[in-house]
């Protein structure tokens, strides 16, 4: 069974693949069944922690204190509003900074997740 919004990855081509919609079966692919990416909380002093900054009543800036490096970096930043409705996801490049400006109303509130190569996936709520 999997659930809304989760992440799981392929052991033999690494693919990750998000759940739009949930269902009873069990994600496969290269003939194994896919492992859920756990979610791990992130701490402020940490460098998967996203510091929020809220430009407006509905204008967020993101920022992470994260290496951009071929060797550790951030694939993407995604946030994932507490009622489910709304996910904004953006991918990064190497060398980019890592920061995400969006509009949310999010009245019941957001969290943010990250997908480090390194580190797997990490949450700031
Ligand atoms: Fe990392």
């Amino acid at each position: 069974m999997t659930h809304l919004s989760e992440l799981y990855k392929c052991r033999v081509c690494e693919n990750v693949v998000e759940v739009v919609r949930q269902g009873v079966g069990t994600l496969v692919c290269c003939d194994e069944s896919m492992i859920l990416l756990e979610e791990h909380q992130a701490n402020i002093d940490d460098a998967h922690y996203a510091h929020i900054e809220h430009l407006d009543d509905i204008t967020k800036k993101i920022e992470f204190n994260h290496p951009m490096t071929k060797e550790h970096y951030l694939e993407f930043i995604e946030v994932v509003s507490n009622d489910g409705k709304y996910i904004k996801r953006k991918h990064l490049k190497i060398d980019e900074k890592p920061e995400l400006t969006f509009k949310c109303e999010c009245r019941e509130g957001f969290y943010v997740r990250v997908y480090c190569n390194i580190h797997g996936v990490m949450v700031t709520k």
